[in-house]
């Protein structure tokens, strides 16, 4: 089983759209995928599931991630255990996100603060998620469990990328993007330092295994989707040549901590693993029909030259996944 997700602090970047349709072509290649929805917005779910079942979901005592922190929350007892939701016919399942994830960032933040004095208390809440999808990922023989995160450095995002065994960022070449990523690695060795640390001097024997706090930056994605902001390509192109040197100055060298061996020639090389193409009216008929763009037909809406552009999506994919597992 391999933890993944995809994180940018900076919102907009794709971050969902692209793991909603890296674990449905996992999921096509033939391995189980088990999506998280860690982000209080909740759009990798409304990708995924029909808006009664989402409701039901929230509104049915212990079916939602929420319900299962419910006790952590409160201060009164551990993580309750529960199933996430299964896609029908497929080897995809879920555990939906919930808008009252917020409340438990906020409860994180303090359990963060007793991880460092080796408080139990706080490792059982920081584990909590990572605890109730590796039981059921270790149980069902899960192969991906991809986590989707919201654009923070807050605490949820913190307890999650600690979880994670690879991370990829995906970025858009412009100036916010960019500003965004300035931050990423210096912020994660802290986390990295800290977590590590901590679990090196719990004298608490857990019933169960905590995460190590290693997660490996593995990649990095670039889309052009935001042309709609309609920059001139001059500007574009400019922020898109200067990524390469913002990942290797921002977030890979702080993270392998040593001055690079690596050429700045060598970052795309090495560390861009894709390039998502602009879907435009492809992205609300896949919205709409609650399916990858890849897997739409005619009945979905599509026609004429859309269908190529549904194939080409799908070759686009293919070479986006098999670098991951490669990856990983
Ligand atoms: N390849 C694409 N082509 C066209 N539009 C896209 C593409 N990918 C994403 N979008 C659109 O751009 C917007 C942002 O995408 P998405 O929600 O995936 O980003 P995000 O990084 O997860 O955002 P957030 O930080 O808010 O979670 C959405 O409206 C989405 O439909
Ligand atoms: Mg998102």
């Amino acid at each position: 089983m391999k933890i993944l997700s995809f994180f940018n602090n900076k919102g907009g970047v794709g971050k969902t759209t692209s793991l909603y349709h890296v674990g449905f072509k996992l999921e096509q290649m033939g391995y189980k995928v088990l999506f998280v929805d860690c982000d209080p917005q909740c759009n990798l779910t409304s990708h995924i599931l029909e808006f009664d079942v989402i409701e039901n979901a929230w509104s049915e005592e212990g079916k939602s991630i929420y319900d299962a922190l419910k006790p952590i929350i409160k201060g009164a007892g551990d993580v309750k255990y529960i199933e996430p939701l299964k896609i029908e016919k497929r080897k995809i399942w879920i555990y939906p996100g919930d808008l009252l994830l917020s409340n438990y960032d906020s409860a994180l933040s303090e359990s963060w603060t007793q991880v460092l004095a080796r408080q139990e208390r706080g490792f059982r809440s920081t584990t909590a998620i990572y605890r109730l999808f590796t039981k059921f990922a270790e149980d069902k023989e899960i192969d991906y469990v991809l986590v989707d995160l919201g654009p923070n450095l807050g605490s949820l995002n913190r307890a999650m990328l600690l979880s994670c065994d690879n991370f990829f960022i995906p970025l858009i070449p412009d100036l916010f993007s960019l500003r965004g990523s300035q931050n990423l690695g210096a912020t994660l060795v802290n986390w990295i330092e800290e977590w590590q640390d901590s679990i090196e001097r719990i004298k608490v024997d857990f019933e169960f295994k905590l995460p190590q706090g290693n997660p490996e930056f593995s990649g990095y994605i670039t889309s052009q989707f935001n042309e709609f902001r309609k920059r001139p390509v001059k500007a574009w192109q400019r922020w898109e040549s200067e990524i390469p040197q913002y990942i290797r100055d921002y977030v890979y060298s702080p993270l392998a901590k040593k001055d690079l061996p690596l050429d700045i020639e060598k970052v795309e090389e090495e560390l861009k693993i894709g390039q998502v193409k602009n879907y435009n009216s492809l992205i609300p008929l896949a919205q709409t029909a609650l399916k990858p763009i890849f897997e739409l037909t005619s009945k979905d809406g599509i026609i004429g030259d859309h269908h190529r552009y549904v194939k080409e999506c799908s070759a686009s994919y293919d070479e986006l996944v098999n670098k991951i597992i490669s990856k990983v």
